[in-house]
This record gives C-alpha cells, structure tokens and sequence, in this order.
C-alpha cells in the first residue's frame, strides 16, 4: 500500500532550545507510526540539533527553502550541500509565502529544484492559486503554470524524489480549509500533469499533500478523499497535541485500509 506523509512546516517559529524540547517529546508521540512518513521542516537555526534527534528515529529532516548555487558571495543564503551536511532530506520549495512576500518566480524555483534534487535532496514542491485567481475560474491554468515551470526538463528519476503540495493561498493560515471536492479536484488535475509529462503509472505513484489550515477535525474527512496523499502543515504543526492527533488519523486511515 502507498505510504502517506505528514510534513510539519513550522515556518519563522521556535528557537534552538524551543524546537529541541519540542522535538524530544514529539519524536516520542510518533513512535508507533508504521505506515506514515514524517517529515519536520523546522527553521534553518534548528535543523543541526533537530538532525541529532531524529536520526535515531524514523522521522525525516526537511528545510523550508535553500539557494540553488553551491557556494559563493549570497550573503543570507544557504546551500543544498549545507542542508545535507546536517542530515537533511527534504526540502520545501515554491511555498506561498516564498512566492508572495519574497517575490519568488517560477524560473528561480525551477532552479532551487534542480539544485536540490543534484544535490541528492527531495523537493517539497508547493504550487496553489491565490482566491482570486480561484474566483476568477484560473485554478487549473495556474497550477498548470507553476507545474510546468517547477518540473520541466526533469527525467523520470528525478521526479520519482520529488513531492508536490497542493497548497491554495487563500487556505493557508486562515482556517478556512479546501472542501475535500476543492482538494481533490486540484489533485487529479495536478496528476493528470504528471501522466502527460511522464506516465499514468508515474501520477498514480506520484505522492500529492495538501496543505492548508489542516487540523485535527478535518484531517479524518481530507485524509479519505481521493488523491491526496498526506498533508503539509503550519500552525497545526507547532502544537504537539494537535500534529500528533493529525499524524494518529492518517495512521489509522491506512490501518483500516490495510484490513
Ligand atoms: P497552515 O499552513 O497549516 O497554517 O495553513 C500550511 C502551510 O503553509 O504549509
């Protein structure tokens, strides 16, 4: 059975101290999780420390941006090496937040991607469309935008590392989430992208999150709904009750599945 994946993106929170006790107790709580993968995105400061933890447990390490040059005079910047060197495997790229309050384009994202993915790291990919670009009946055409831009060019390897979220801009941080018609809407039509760039084969395997205001009472309805395949997460993901719960209710989806 495909294994489904809950990413915690913690954004701009938590110290060093802050996110080591955090993530002591929380790696704890999520011992028992067979059949889910996760994935803590804490901020840059953390991730050495966090990577220490971890690595005695089954959760994956990710950041939540990098630069695609390997080195160099980018004051403020951190390289893919850099995150490898300290034990992570993932990398969010192309969040919404990077694209609208940092003016991130597709061009720059297409190459953070590349760098990443040369760099042995796995890409988080998010793409979504702002409300009025829903409103204005433009969703399918901007997610195909961003698609395209972010996975042109890639080969068949190199997309079988990467993970796309679907994350629309007007559910993240807000509390309203997607309906599960909304999300899953988004997702066949995201894998229909994969099956014309690669094969249907490629889409089925191809894991699709959503993300955007998840939390402990709608985790059980999207979880169920066709097509999506875990959940990338922000606020609910600072408290360890509520990612816990969230992570327990995609477990127990996919126990019941397996029965
Ligand atoms: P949210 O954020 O869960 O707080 O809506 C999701 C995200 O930005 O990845």
């Amino acid at each position: 059975m495909k294994r489904l994946i809950v990413a915690a993106n913690w954004k701009m929170n938590k110290n060093v101290p802050e996110s080591i006790v955090f993530t002591e107790r929380l790696s704890k709580n999520l011992l028992n999780l067979r059949r889910t993968d996760i994935i803590l995105c804490p901020p840059y400061t953390s991730l050495f420390n966090i990577g220490e933890i971890l690595n005695k447990t089954d959760i994956y390490l990710g950041a939540q941006n990098m630069y695609f040059e390997a080195s160099g005079a980018y004051t403020g910047e951190i390289s893919a090496d850099m995150l490898k060197s300290t034990s992570c495997q993932y990398v969010i790229l192309g969040h919404s937040e990077r694209r609208h309050i940092f003016n991130e384009s597709d061009d720059l994202i297409h190459k953070k991607l590349a760098a990443a993915l040369e760099t042995g790291l796995k890409p988080i990919l998010c793409i979504g469309e702002t409300l009025e670009e829903r409103q204005s009946g433009r969703t399918v055409n901007i997610l195909k935008k961003q698609y395209v831009a972010a996975f042109r060019n890639l080969s068949e390897s190199q997309m079988r590392n990467c993970i796309i979220a679907y994350e629309p801009v007007w559910a993240i941080g807000t509390g309203i989430v997607a309906t599960p018609e909304q999300a899953s809407e988004a997702h066949k039509e995201i894998r229909s992208l994969v099956a014309s760039q690669f094969s249907y084969k490629m889409a089925t395997e191809m894991a699709i999150l959503y993300g955007g205001s998840v939390k402990p009472e709608n985790a059980a309805e999207l979880i169920a709904t066709d097509d999506i395949d875990g959940f990338l997460i922000g606020g609910a993901s600072l408290v360890e009750e509520q990612f816990v719960s969230i992570a327990d209710t995609v477990e127990d989806y996919l126990a019941k599945q397996e029965k």
